[in-house]
């Protein structure tokens, strides 16, 4: 069972390693495909503010905690409770994390997969509209496959031959990309319009549901809620600074956020397009967006490169949780168990991949759900990000953050935050204070908000 010595468990290699490879956890579908189209319909810059907010105050809080845990006895997110409490309830948290890793992993690999096609689209389905793409199996499947193939691949080489190599390839290319196409999208004439829309808060456009939107973003795109930071600080080692790590981190992740905005809103403005039209916005939007400006169709290209790369390093995570558990406690070896939870994985996307218009009652479960849906989601792929991706990860962080506040108790978190940082003073006391009693409340009104909005 869970002791300090395990010597031969895997580690980073270096603060960079660690720092990328968390931010790689960090930035992906969340950043930018989902906070543009969520900003876009929630008003743009009051939701971007508040936003903001919640990331300072609420989520990067909480990183410190799952960082601590995980790092704590170096184990993965039920091994680390394991260890503080034993074979109690309190594993079915862990066991949660790991539930969480598995389906997010599986229809997140599905949009991902749309993400790669759409890099070689003029190739493979030219002409094809999204909404005919997505329920094409042919092509949404071999896609996902390809996906998949690419992040077992990553897994399988470990912390640092694997997930912490790729992270410090992956990561600077994605912000050179990103460079390139602020550039271009900010040269547009007209840009100033979108710049304007993103930027300037509108107080009218301030709401609950904004405000819980902004915070249930600010879990989903810092990986916070399902284990990946526990499993992610698993690997830490003590001389690391969790504070200033965590905290570069956070403001990776957050720029990045911001910086996606930058891309879309200036280039959907200046084309004279709508910001608010949701999940398709990345997707239908901006391919039209780009095949009317000028050296669009090598922009378009490199966009979706980049939403790829993003949406790698996030799944690796996602596997990385999964797979470290079955290494920890099952004493698995690494290749089986990325193999088989990549295989199972795999059988659990089809019908996520199925469901955008493939399959008629995947897609449309209101028989399950009722005419409204799930805040609004009716399809399979819908449904599972309602309860793995908002409903799970807000349950899974309210419970973690009692944990680490109440039952492991804030002061041995501090500990553990201790070594490797001079965490001290002000800071320790606003910081348990958040543990304690922000995270949790501001969690569970969002968990109570969630259920109510899909009853
Ligand atoms: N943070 C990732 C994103 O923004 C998604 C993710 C969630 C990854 C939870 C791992 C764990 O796309």
């Amino acid at each position: 069972m869970a002791d300090s010595t395990n010597t031969q468990r895997d580690a980073w290699g270096s603060r960079i390693g660690f720092v990328l490879a968390a931010a790689g956890s960090a930035v992906g579908l969340g950043n930018i495909w989902r906070f543009p189209y969520v900003a876009g319909e929630s008003g743009g810059g009051m939701f971007v503010l508040i936003y903001l907010i919640c990331v300072v105050f609420i989520s990067v809080p909480y990183l410190f905690a799952e960082l601590s845990l995980g790092r704590h006895k170096h184990r993965n997110p039920v091994g680390a409770i394991m260890a503080i409490k034993g074979r109690s309830a309190w594993m079915l948290i862990g066991f949660l994390c790991i539930t969480a890793g598995l389906v997010i992993l599986s229809y997140y690999g599905v949009i991902a997969g749309w993400a790669i096609g759409y890099v070689a689209k003029d190739v493979i389905a030219p002409g094809v509209p999204f909404g005919e793409f997505i329920a094409t199996p042919a092509l949404v499947i071999p896609l996902l496959a390809l996906f998949l193939g690419l992040t077992l691949y990553v897994v399988t080489g470990g912390i640092q031959q694997g997930i912490e190599r790729w992270a410090k390839l992956l990561m600077p290319l994605l912000l050179v990309l990103m460079l390139i196409i602020i550039i271009r999208s900010l040269t547009l004439e007209g840009a100033s319009e979108g710049i304007a829309f993103y930027l300037m808060p509108d107080l009218s456009q301030i709401s609950g549901a904004v405000v819980l939107t902004a915070l249930g973003q600010a879990f989903f795109s810092l990986s916070l809620g399902m284990g990946a930071m526990i499993t992610y600080g698993s690997y830490l080692n003590k001389q690391e600074n969790i504070a200033t790590s965590g905290g570069y981190v956070a403001v990776f992740d957050t720029s990045i956020a911001i910086l996606a905005g930058f891309m879309i809103f200036p280039a959907v403005f200046a084309l004279g397009m709508e910001p608010d039209a949701g999940p398709a916005l990345v997707f239908e939007i901006l391919p039209a967006v780009f095949a009317e400006m000028p050296m669009g169709a090598f922009i378009g290209v490199l966009f979706f490169l980049l939403l790829s790369i993003g949406a790698l390093t996030s799944s690796i995570s996602l596997l990385e949780v999964v797979v470290s558990y079955f290494i920890d406690e099952q004493k698995w070896s690494r290749m089986n168990s990325v193999l088989t939870i990549g295989a199972i994985a795999f059988v659990l996307a089809i019908p996520s991949a199925l469901s955008q218009g493939a399959v008629g009652w995947l897609s449309d479960l209101s028989w399950l759900f009722g005419e409204g849906g799930l805040l609004g989601q009716n399809d399979f792929l819908g449904i599972l990000d309602y309860f793995f991706g908002s409903l799970f990860l807000a349950i899974g962080a309210f419970f973690i953050s009692i944990f680490v506040g109440w039952v492991w108790g804030a002061q041995e978190a501090v500990k553990e935050i201790q070594q490797g940082s001079n965490f001290t003073g002000w800071l320790v006391t606003v910081w348990v204070f958040m543990l304690r009693w922000v995270c949790p409340l501001f969690i569970f009104i969002s968990l109570i908000y969630m259920i109510y909005e899909a009853l």
